[in-house]
């Protein structure tokens, strides 16, 4: 086996088997000196963007080199019917709840390629690796109003003309999503949740950060003290500004958001923001990718942030094949900081600094 100690952005990245790694839009997670790294697992072709297998989770001592540990959650076989292959999983994220003691996997959930269940699932597991057990699909807080809900879009005349038109409000920046109120019109089934991810704040409380209101709106939602569920405490973020990819991480204190635009599997320019808290205000800072390339991101688009310790961060982000999906490739690149702004810069190839590299 080929033994990695540089990432090479974009290759083909061989797993101790020498098989193309299998896990996109992904995220890492450190635990028990090991690194764990969970993703989709696609298939060849056009339908391999559907979930027809489940979430694989690969491990490593060192973040080049990584083990095949199997599929984490499984989507053959469940006895679940809504859980069968076909239908649409995205972005798992996985969090170890220290209360429980359990890990906790959060992702975007679709029955099927309409997208139009706009859903959240749940799974959890007593190890690392799996397996992952199916809790449930659901929408984050039904009947709950975000804390910072605008007045306007409370107005039971906007909301029912909106719940008429939703099915035909696009999930693409338009004109007239702001005129409406997506939030209101969900209200009562709870809130739309497409592209997500998870972060685990310095004080132990999790949150799940979601494209919602037609991607139109990102959400900020605090979970329960056992990961599996929601507060009734949330927030609305970047109000009509279309994102999706979210990925969190915080920085001297600072709480700092990448992300993208709504361009389907096609990559575009990629966002970032600051704020001194979640709920925000969020300043948004434009676009990370400084070198040539960058207005479309390399070609990727985000998943994941992983602190590494003395300032480093890790940023992660697929550029996807949507054609052939298990050819999807992993850019992952440096966060520097140039004057309070998060840059990614598009080496060939980069090592960790020492000081970043596990000490377990
Ligand atoms: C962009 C999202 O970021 C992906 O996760 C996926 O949902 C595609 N859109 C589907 O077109």
């Amino acid at each position: 086996m080929t033994m990695f100690d540089s990432f090479h952005p974009g290759e083909l990245w061989p797993d101790d088997r020498g098989t193309h790694i299998n896990a996109h839009g992904g995220c890492l997670l450190r635990h028990g000196g090991r690194i764990y790294w969970y993703g989709e697992h696609k298939v060849a072709g056009r339908a391999g963007n559907l979930a027809q297998v489940g979430v694989h989770v690969y491990v490593s001592e060192d973040f080049y080199n990584w083990r095949d540990a199997g599929i984490a959650f499984d989507v053959r076989n469940s006895g679940d019917p809504l859980l069968r292959p076909g239908c649409v999983i995205e972005r798992p994220k996985v969090l170890f709840c220290p209360g429980t003691g359990r890990f906790v996997m959060y992702f975007h959930f679709e029955k099927d390629d309409t997208y139009q269940d706009a859903a959240v699932g749940i799974a959890v597991a007593d190890s690392p690796a799996g397996p992952f057990r199916f809790l449930r699909m659901t929408r984050p807080n039904p009947g709950v109003w975000p804390q910072n809900v605008p007045e306007e879009l409370k107005e039971p005349g906007r909301i029912a003309r909106t719940a008429e038109l939703l099915s035909t409000l696009s999930c693409g920046s338009n004109p007239e999503t702001p005129r409406g109120s997506v939030l209101g019109a969900c209200l009562s089934a709870g809130q739309e949740s497409r592209d997500m991810t998870l972060f685990l704040d310095d004080d132990g409380r999790a949150y799940h950060i979601y494209s919602s209101e037609r991607n139109s709106t990102t959400h900020v939602a605090e979970l329960t003290g056992d990961f599996l569920g929601y507060t009734g405490r949330y927030w609305r973020i970047f109000p009509f500004r279309w994102m999706e990819a979210p990925a969190l991480f915080k920085h001297e204190g600072r709480y700092y958001f990448i992300g993208s635009g709504c361009t389907g599997w096609a990559p575009n320019a990629a966002r970032s923001a600051v704020a001194d808290s979640l709920a925000g205000p969020w300043t948004e800072l434009g676009n990370p990718a400084a070198d040539p390339g960058g207005e479309l991101t390399y070609g990727a688009q985000s998943t994941w942030v992983e602190p590494l310790g003395d300032g480093t961060f890790l940023f992660m982000a697929d550029i996807w094949r949507p054609e052939d999906a298990i050819d999807g490739r992993y850019l992952w690149l440096p966060v520097e900081f140039e004057n309070g702004r998060p840059v990614l810069r598009a080496p060939k190839e980069w090592r960790l600094p020492a000081a970043a590299m596990p000490r377990w």
